[in-house]
């Protein structure tokens, strides 16, 4: 089946009860059972363990992703941080990219040390220097690609092998891509992480999160660690991404053509330093994304003359894009990552990353392409 027949109908058929051809929306906290013999014997008890409106989702993406199974989240940090909880202990050691989404990186900074995990982030860019990160205790390596912000790409096959050499396992976040565009599991990634928040969901109406992985050993820990910890997605959240990702493939081509033409337009621009979109020919990763990836997404970076200062101002200067900490829905978001979404991470390690003051990233919408530039056109001549 094709991916666009897969987004629409896998997971989901019409309700045996009613013939409803959405997925109804189980609002029930618990699930009455036929007798202490027969419990879970339809399948579910309690809706902090699972629930069918998420399960429905959840066969969903493993279908989309062509992975083992998958388990839903309250958010894509409760995904992550499941992955965490579910597969590392007191005494294990993470390696983890350096460029990542801010609230990874410091849950990864502040939060795995306290309970005795080491860990390392290394640029993800430079095999060799995941290979020299590598120690006896390493359990698992964690990429993002492209990752945000800096849209930095990291080769999912080479960080694979050797991770696998090491018999460590790759995790990866593919929130920027999804499965549309990339699918890690071909690449031999282990563990595929989402925020759904993003592009699957792609109307900025929920907060959401998904762990697909290749193996039912895998699936059971993280899941475990899910129920444990109180992390599954709720049935409205699931039923709405459900909905949102019926027309992924569509969003994400036009997102991306969009995103394409205004990174073109940006580079001629006399206030702007660089434009950084890996879909340009010239990109330093054009040829390792292609070789990877079927699109090069709607995410779109530069870097405006001046630094912080001037990045704010056309932060204040913009109308049409909305200033906003999301990324991946219908509606064109502006965001300065040195005072937004990166702001914990340390000055000099966000700079050593690529961070730079006067970066700004652009999550580019469905609206027309030439109201998108003509508004950025504006706010330029304005700072
Ligand atoms: C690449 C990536 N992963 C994970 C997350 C965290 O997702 P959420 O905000 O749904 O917790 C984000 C949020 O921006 C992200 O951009």
């Amino acid at each position: 089946m094709g991916f666009r027949t897969k987004q629409i109908h896998a997971g989901v058929t019409p309700d045996p009860t009613t013939g409803s051809i959405l997925t109804p929306i189980h609002q029930s906290t618990t699930f009455v059972q036929d007798s202490v013999d027969d419990y879970m014997g339809k399948g579910y008890s309690y809706s902090r363990g699972g629930n069918p409106t998420v399960r429905a989702l959840e066969e969903k993406l493993t279908a989309l992703e062509e992975g083992h199974d998958t388990t839903a989240y309250a958010s894509g940090m409760a995904a992550t941080v499941a992955v965490f909880l579910g597969l590392l202990q007191a005494g294990d050691h993470l390696v983890i990219a350096d460029v990542v989404y801010g609230g990874t990186y410091r849950f990864a900074d502040q939060f795995l040390p306290k309970f005795g995990v080491d860990v390392t982030f290394a640029d993800a860019a430079d095999v060799d220097a995941i290979r020299s990160a590598l120690r006896p205790a390493t359990r698992l390596v964690f990429t993002e690609t492209p990752a945000n912000p800096t849209l930095k790409v990291t080769d999912l096959a080479a960080v694979s092998e050797i991770s696998h050499e090491a018999s460590v396992l790759h995790v990866t976040d593919n929130t920027f891509l999804t499965p549309y565009y990339q699918r890690p599991f071909h690449l031999g990634a282990n563990v595929v992480v989402h925020s759904t928040t993003k592009f699957l969901d792609g109307h900025n109406a929920t907060l959401g999160g998904a762990v697909v992985v290749d193996s039912a050993e895998l699936h059971e820990k993280i899941g475990f660690a899910r129920n444990a910890a109180g992390l599954i997605m709720s049935p409205m959240v699931a039923w709405l991404t459900l909905q949102g990702i019926k027309t992924l493939s569509e969003r994400m081509d036009r997102q991306s053509a969009s995103a394409l033409a205004i990174a073109e337009w940006l580079r001629g621009h006399s206030k702007i330093d660089y434009v950084n979109y890996p879909g340009l020919p010239d990109h330093p990763q054009y040829e390792l994304s292609l070789s990877q990836t079927s699109g090069f997404g709607a995410l779109v970076c530069f870097e405006v003359h001046g630094g912080v200062e001037t990045g704010k101002k056309l932060m204040d200067a913009v109308e049409l894009w909305s200033l906003a900490e999301n990324l991946g829905a219908v509606e064109s978001l502006i965001t300065h990552p040195v005072t937004m979404t990166h702001a914990a991470v340390p000055d000099e390690e966000r700079l050593e990353a690529g961070i730079t003051d006067g970066l700004v990233r652009l999550s580019v919408g469905l609206e027309d392409v030439e109201d998108l530039i003509a508004d950025l056109d504006a706010a330029l001549e304005r700072i």
